[in-house]
């Protein structure tokens, strides 16, 4: 009987013990990753800008002021890029940065490759809607992975209108709607759409929500919120933030996006922050040249990193955006 209570204690412990290194091995690895480098190597997601060219000129965008050449992602090169997405592991993209990723006339192969890459979970899209056609909803219904973010806000054509500059209000609506009859003919899940609006007033925000559930839209799909300063450009009265944002000190602490949402641009480079830096002012590297992790373990992202978390923004753009920083 000792003998047995023994044994099976000998177990425990030979057991418990393996348990332990397994578990002490990732930690000191991951430690390791931050030690060194501020975040893991990986990041959560990773943005592609299938295009910065746009066909609205949205009031509250900095679209119009973007320093960058304007251009669009030659197929060969995204390849190149799902090459590197699957060679790191990152398991959710986003296809686009500021621009309007439909223009690309290849968009709809750049979807079906992206679903194609086996290490990719999910897939997501913004858009303004206008070039959102059946054959793109169907391609999206068929992937199964993806979600489309609708750029809406108002609840009239005034409304709409003075916001999504180059958009037409009724043409917008029968485009939500046909969508979101096909996602429930699929019986795909309804947040296969997910409606993002601005609205600079509570009130705003209330009755674009009411609108866009007349029309058949669950709450659940409905996403709105208010407009962010956006680095350099303020839109009067288009950000809330605007007087605020130079009395706000800087928190020193990590920004989200920076850890999570890296941006490959168009020609290749790599900026830090896919979703605020459109002038590839956070530039630490080029997809041609490196991979993913290398980049994430190069010297411009640590040096941006260090920064932003110490919070000594001075020659960072970082310091000149309300997005996350100051709230
Ligand atoms: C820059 S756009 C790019 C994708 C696409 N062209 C679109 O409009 O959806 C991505 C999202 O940013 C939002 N956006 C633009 N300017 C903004 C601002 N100042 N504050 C908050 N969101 C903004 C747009 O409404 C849109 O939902
Ligand atoms: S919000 Fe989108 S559609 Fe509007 S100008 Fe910016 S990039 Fe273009
Ligand atoms: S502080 Fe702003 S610009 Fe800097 S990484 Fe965060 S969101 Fe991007």
């Amino acid at each position: 009987m000792r003998k047995k209570i023994k044994d099976s204690l000998k177990k425990v412990i030979r057991r418990n013990a393996l348990v332990f290194n397994f578990y002490s091995a990732i930690y000191r690895s991951t430690h390791a990753l931050k030690v060194e480098y501020g975040w893991g190597a990986l990041p959560k997601l990773v943005m592609i800008e299938p295009t910065n060219v746009c066909n609205f000129s949205c009031a509250m965008c900095p679209h119009k002021i973007m320093k960058r050449k304007k251009g669009f992602m030659e197929l060969e090169l995204f390849k190149l890029v799902l090459d590197r997405v699957k060679e790191a592991g990152v398991p959710h993209i986003i296809l686009h940065t500021v621009g309007e990723p439909l223009m690309h006339p290849k968009f709809l192969e750049m979807l079906r490759l992206s679903a194609q890459c086996s290490c990719v979970k999910k897939v997501e899209f913004y858009t303004n809607g206008s070039l959102l056609n059946e054959a793109c909803m169907e391609e999206v219904l068929h992937m199964k992975m993806c979600t489309v973010h609708l750029s809406f806000g108002g609840w009239d054509k005034e409304s709409y209108e003075k916001r999504y500059c180059g958009g037409v209000f009724e043409g917008m609506v029968a485009i939500i709607k046909t969508f979101n009859r096909m996602i429930q003919a699929h019986q795909a899940p309804s947040r296969t759409l997910i409606v993002e609006g601005l609205a600079d007033e509570e009130w705003q925000k209330e009755k674009t929500i009411e609108f866009l559930k007349s029309i058949g839209l669950e709450r659940s799909q409905i996403n709105i919120l208010y407009p962010f300063h956006w680095i350099d450009f303020i839109a009067d009265s288009y950000s809330r933030n605007v007087d605020k944002c130079d009395n706000i000190p800087i928190k020193p602490r990590a920004c989200y996006l920076m850890r999570d949402n890296p941006g490959i641009f168009h020609d290749g480079t790599v900026t830090a922050c896919g979703c605020h830096d459109i002038n590839g002012e956070l530039f630490i590297g080029d997809i041609r040249k490196q991979g993913i992790s290398d980049i994430r373990k190069g010297p411009f992202f640590k040096n941006i990193a260090r920064k932003l978390k110490s919070g000594d923004l001075r020659d960072v753009v970082c310091h000149r955006c309300d997005g996350v920083v100051r709230h």
